[in-house]
């Protein structure tokens, strides 16, 4: 049986292993600093599984050696945004923590995949990164199929156009200068920027930009878990069964789109070694140049947090 390790029992956490031991067969080792936090989850994840004849196997814990043998492991520890807060904000608290867990996963499982969650995800990805000694290829960031799945949401709510016919992808940072593509999409083959007027696109657009801090709002005491739950199991999903499907993650870039050495939100071909390879689709100028901004803005925020 497949072995994946996530790293904190929050509510991202606890939900992504909920998901995954209900939609693969898995065993699925739950670690946060608070033990009993981890067990209590894992267990009664667990007492779930007979309800629909599911076989995958839990166990929670905070010893890091339930890191090794996992094949894929997800970070989803650290701290959430409080009200007003922006996800940058998060750096100086989160920073310590993925040091820490990438110091355990290169020392107990430095073959596995890894994917990042703990916000900002662009700048945790690439401390993950530096820090494990990683090849690029095998870290990964959760974002850009959280952000498209709440584009599609809204181009399908605002807009009217079903997401079954539509195309969409937002790229760049998992933060207000993402990058949601309205020249590339398409749905039912055209343009949506062709058949959705300006106004109504705007719209969607910015819903999508704040939808995480909507839900901050909303709940006023930490953030959205069941979409990024959703996102992170989907692309653990297709690492572990090597679909080379492509999908908007937080990758290592090495010259595409004229950009290098910063991880952010891009179409990858997702396999069992991470990240197959980058994908140059065709965008815009506009598109381009948001790409490029993220980039340089996350490779100044990254510099500020590099030990
Ligand atoms: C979100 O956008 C928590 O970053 C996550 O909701």
């Amino acid at each position: 049986m497949e072995k994946i390790a996530i790293f904190g029992a929050g509510n991202v956490g606890a939900m992504t292993a909920f998901l995954l031991s209900q939609k693969i067969e898995v065993e699925i080792s739950l670690l946060d600093i608070d033990r009993d936090k981890a067990k209590g989850v894992a267990l009664d994840i667990s007492h779930s599984l007979p309800i629909f004849g599911l076989h995958s196997r839990l166990e929670g814990g905070n010893d890091p050696g339930l890191v090794s043998g996992a094949s894929l492991v997800i970070v989803t520890a650290g701290f959430s945004r409080r009200p007003g807060m922006s996800r940058s904000q998060l750096s100086g608290e989160n920073r310590k923590i993925i040091l820490e867990i990438a110091r355990e996963c290169s020392n107990l499982s430095p073959d596995c995949v890894v994917i990042i969650v703990t916000n900002p995800v662009d700048e945790m990805t690439y401390l993950f990164w530096k820090q494990s000694g990683f090849d690029y290829k095998k870290v990964m960031g959760m974002a850009g199929v959280l952000d498209t799945s709440r584009f599609l949401y809204y181009l399908d709510r605002i807009a009217k156009i079903d997401p079954g016919s539509t195309e969409a992808m937002v790229l760049g940072t998992h933060g207000d200068d993402m990058v949601p593509l309205i020249h590339w999409s398409t749905h039912g083959g055209k343009r949506i920027s062709e058949i959705v007027d300006k106004e109504v696109l705007d719209e969607c657009v910015t819903r999508t930009k704040n939808a995480g801090a909507e839900i901050v709002s909303l709940l006023k005491k930490g953030s959205a878990y069941h979409a990024p739950a959703a996102a992170v199991a989907k692309m653990a999903m297709e690492v572990l069964k090597d679909t080379g499907k492509i999908f908007p993650v937080s990758a290592y870039l090495t010259g595409e789109y004229g950009i290098k050495d910063v991880f952010i939100g891009v179409p990858a071909k997702l396999n069992r070694n991470g990240v197959a390879e980058v994908v140059e689709i065709p965008l815009s100028e506009a598109e381009l140049e948001g790409l490029r901004q993220c980039a340089r803005n996350v490779r100044k925020r990254v510099d500020d947090i590099l030990v």
